[in-house]
Order: structure tokens, then sequence, then C-alpha cells
């Protein structure tokens, strides 16, 4: 899949913004931008709520960082038993996340490379950086697309909300109501699409299943 023009300088930087976070901060929640463990995982525990069935399931993990998703898995579930692939646009995330987990797939770019039954992507959306915010909402909508195309049943995402206080807040972060992306899955994928929100992070989760197949 080759991304559309423009979209490939602004993979290059969102990739080499979250080596730096690594090199500077290892494999923990800082070194993919997070504030903390317990937050990196209510996150996840949100993305999930997506999964209907843990029997035999698949699952892609598109900006999948260092792996963390898989130690949150562990906890939880036998990881030999899950069928995990995770790609990531920073070639130093890739690398950190096969040294921690060699048994699982990996890959280095913005597609996971293959069909799963879900797709789950945490915090893809958050760090703009310099970009202009029509061009970050073409790469959003190229990342959604790319998650429709790889999730057999559906995918999850997550957004920052704009501030409770109506300050701009950080510069070069994307901040956004829930109405337009809900709106944009509907319409481009025919999906069907739950909100999760209110856990007081200051963020909302798209659940976004694809409809049955008619018979
Ligand atoms: C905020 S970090 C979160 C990492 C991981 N999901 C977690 O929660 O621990 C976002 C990660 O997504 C990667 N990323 C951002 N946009 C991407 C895209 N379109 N395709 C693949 N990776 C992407 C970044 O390189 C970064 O490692």
């Amino acid at each position: 899949m080759t991304a559309p023009p423009g979209l490939g300088a602004v993979h290059a930087a969102v990739g080499r913004y979250y080596t730096g976070c690594l090199r500077r901060h290892g494999a923990t929640p800082l070194g993919v931008d997070w504030r903390c463990l317990p937050t990196q995982q209510l996150r996840f525990a949100r993305l999930l709520q997506l999964v209907e069935s843990w029997d035999g399931v698949s699952i892609n993990d598109l900006g999948c960082g260092y792996g963390a998703l898989l130690d949150f898995l562990a906890e939880r579930h036998d990881p030999a038993g899950i069928d995990y692939c995770g790609a990531d646009l920073s070639a130093a995330m890739i690398r950190r996340a096969r040294r921690r987990w060699p048994r699982h797939a990996f890959r280095i770019g913005a597609t996971p490379g293959r069909v799963a039954d879900y797709g789950l992507a945490s915090g893809l959306f958050n760090v703009r950086l310099d970009h202009p915010e029509p061009l970050w909402e073409v790469f959003i909508r190229d990342t959604l697309g790319i998650l429709h195309a790889t999730s057999r049943r559906g995918f999850a995402v997550n957004f920052m909300l704009p501030r409770a206080d109506g300050q701009p807040g950080r510069e070069g972060l994307y901040r956004t109501r829930p109405e337009p992306w809900i709106r944009h899955c509907e319409t481009a994928f025919g999906a069907d699409v739950t909100l999760a929100s209110g856990d007081g992070l200051g963020e909302f989760t798209l659940l976004v299943r694809r409809p049955p197949a008619p018979p």
C-alpha cells in the first residue's frame, strides 16, 4: 500500500518523534509519550472492549510502540494463544518490541500487512507535531482506511477531546469532538460505531464494527 502524496513525510516525522521518546525513556509509558502505566492500560482496556471472543482471535496492533499491549494481554490471557501482529512507523520501536517479544510478529511501517479479526490503535492521532490540521486529518483518514481494510470484524481507535476549560493547551496536539469521526466511519466504511468516553482521561474511543455480510 502506498501512502497518499504528503503522507510519506508525515510518517517519517512521526517515526522520528517516537524514536526520540524511546531513546530518552526506554520501553516505558514515557517512551511512547504516555504519562503513566495505569492510563496506558486503561486505554488498552477500552480498545479491547471490541473483542467479542478470545477463542483463536487474531489482532493487529497498529502503532504498537515497544509492544506494551502484549504485556497487558499476557496478564489476562496466554500470549502464545493470541495471533498478534504489531506495526509501527519507528524502526527503533519495532527493534525493541522484537527483543521483548521474540515469538510474535512485528513490522515496520504504516500497515500490519495482513488481515486480522481486529485492529487496535492507541495514541496514533494525538501528537500532530507541526503538521497543519487539514494534512493531519488526511493522515487520520488514511490510517482509519488501513485499519478498516485489514480488520475482518472491526477496529478500535482513540482520540483526545478538546480541553474542558476551552483552552488550546500544549501546542502540536490534535483534539477533536467524536462526531466527525463517527460520521466518517459510518459513511466511509458502513460501520456500526460505538463511542466510549467518560473515564476522566479527556479522551474518547471509537469501537468500529464491520456489519455482518449479507447472506
Ligand atoms: C502514543 S504511542 C503509543 C504506542 C502503543 N500503542 C501504546 O499505547 O503503548 C503511538 C505509536 O504509534 C506509532 N504510529 C503513529 N502513527 C502510526 C501509523 N499511522 N502507523 C504505524 N504506527 C504509527 C508511533 O510511532 C508510536 O510508536
